[in-house]
């Protein structure tokens, strides 16, 4: 049988719920322009923004041209490709809550479907979990599917995070479930489509050499951060409901984790990977009161939309226990916040130290960091192991080595995270997606932490000054066990 060539494979109506949002314009525009560049996108491809403020397709087109401008290098935007994409390019107003007029956008798509010859449909909801609900009781309520969807037809995109804890998140799978195929949900966590991230998979089950230390006879602790030096960025609506739980932890970091932790899969299938996944998120012990501090980044409550008396969390920091035979007692500490010195996103493996020194005494005295491994998923994207080493010299010193490898030194260009996402999407393929139950698994396991009530929040509140590592309550978290954050 001949393959379809990969453009064609995306023929499809795309329709983004929530266009007018920031999402649009800072990273699924930028990401459908460099997929049309290089050839990706099949012709009858045909995207629609969908939103309740009103605009003309041309004023949609001028906006959309704006963002990829401003993302784009200016020597890099193209006219030509510009053109091709914004001939395709069409607005639908309305309230996307509201039954009648999903009905009307879905005589708009088989119009449009009509005329372009793409007769699937991808819908891209990129709203807030609440309006995500009420958006898909009303298309079941008006049949906007006429029957519940099988593999090869519709389609639908879910931006994180996906529902608001537990309860909700289960809700949200059996509305998705009564009107389409699981094959056919993409509940999306854009760090599962980052470059760094999916190499995790082939660093530790395609190279063998790291996978015999890879267990709580040789590695004593790992650390995961996921730092960001802006704040909420006019986000503060959407931040206020979310917080950094809700934002960051319970699912880039949660996945991030998964993936350093998970056993080895069975085969190479996408089942197969997420079974894998969710024994990861099964085995998290119960997180308790001592296991976490959060914080909030001095500033955050005079950001635009948001509460002057706000305690949503900005920072957080927890220690997590994987109760299975790999990891028992070896613990995970996450730290996630705004607003914190620098963007940075790295996995710390510190290794066990030696049982005993063999070396002469002056030698054995000499205070040395275990070996560790940083995995840099960004920036300056890399692996880096540092190990001990004789200094050389007449006196007998130790200091430590590392060697590097940085993904720069491949000369390639890295794909952007949402141009994956987007493609594997149209293209069906659903490995960089969550599966029902492992997102329901990962709400679960923070539960502790979004259940916490407001008094209790109180006393565990720190705030800190913008540009700092968080809340000195962080480091005493670690410091408790005797260990320390890595900070380079
Ligand atoms: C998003 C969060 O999912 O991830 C943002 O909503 C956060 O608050 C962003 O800034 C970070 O993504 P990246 O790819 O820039 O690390």
């Amino acid at each position: 049988m001949t393959q379809a060539h990969p453009s064609e494979r995306t023929a499809a109506i795309m329709v983004i719920f929530g266009a007018s949002g920031d999402l649009t314009r800072r990273k699924l525009m930028p990401a459908l322009y460099n997929l049309e560049r290089d050839g990706l996108l099949g012709h009858s491809l045909r995207i629609v923004g969908f939103a309740r403020s009103p605009r003309t397709d041309g004023e949609f087109r001028e906006e959309m041209r704006r963002a990829v401008e401003s993302a784009a290098p200016a020597d890099v935007f193209s006219e030509n490709v510009w053109s091709r994409l914004a001939d395709r390019l069409f607005y639908f107003t309305g309230d996307y809550e509201n039954p009648a007029t999903l009905d009307a956008l879905r005589n708009y798509i088989l119009n449009l479907g009509d005329a372009s010859g793409a007769h699937r449909c991808l819908l891209y909801l990129a709203l807030p979990p609440r309006v995500v609900e009420s958006v898909l009781a009303s298309m079941r309520e008006c049949g906007f599917f006429p029957a519940r969807q099988t593999a090869g037809h519709s389609a639908i995109m879910i931006e994180k995070p996906f529902g608001s804890d537990y309860t909700h998140a289960a809700r949200l799978n059996c509305l998705l479930l009564d009107m389409f195929d699981e094959s056919q949900i993409h509940r999306i966590d854009h760090y599962l489509a980052k470059d760094t991230i999916r190499n995790l998979l082939v660093f530790r089950f395609i190279n063998a050499i790291f996978e015999p230390l890879w267990n709580r006879h040789y590695i004593d602790n790992v650390q995961i951060t996921a730092a960001e030096s802006l704040g909420v960025e006019g986000r503060g609506a959407y931040y206020e409901q979310a917080g950094i739980v809700r934002d960051m932890i319970q699912n880039h970091a949660l996945q991030v984790l998964a993936l350093i932790a998970m056993e080895p899969p069975v085969a190479g299938d996408v089942e197969s990977l997420r079974d894998k996944r969710l024994e990861v998120f099964k085995s998290l012990a119960p997180v308790t009161a001592d296991d976490f501090v959060f914080g909030q980044y001095r500033g955050y409550r005079e950001e635009p939309n948001v509460h002057p008396c706000s305690s949503t969390p900005t920072y957080a920091a927890l220690r997590l226990w994987i109760n299975n035979w790999r990891w028992m007692g070896v613990p995970f500490y996450l730290r996630s916040g705004k607003r914190l010195p620098e963007k940075r996103t790295d996995v710390v493996v510190q290794f066990r130290r030696i049982p005993l020194c063999v070396l002469e005494e002056n030698v054995c005295r000499q205070p040395m960091q275990p070996n560790t491994l940083v995995i840099r998923i960004q920036p300056e994207e890399g692996f880096r192991l540092y190990f001990a080493t004789l200094l050389p010299g007449r006196e007998d010193i130790l200091g430590m080595a590392d060697m590097e490898f940085r993904y720069a030194s491949l000369h390639r260009r890295q794909s952007e995270a949402y141009e994956r996402v987007i493609l594997d999407a149209l293209e069906g393929k659903p490995a960089l997606f969550w599966r029902a139950d492992g997102v329901e698994a990962a709400w679960r396991a923070v539960a502790p932490l979004i259940e916490v009530c407001p008094e209790d929040l109180a006393d565990r509140f720190p705030n800190y000054a913008p540009g700092t590592w968080g809340p000195p309550e962080a480091d005493a978290l670690i410091r408790r066990d005797g260990r320390q954050w890595f900070n380079g």
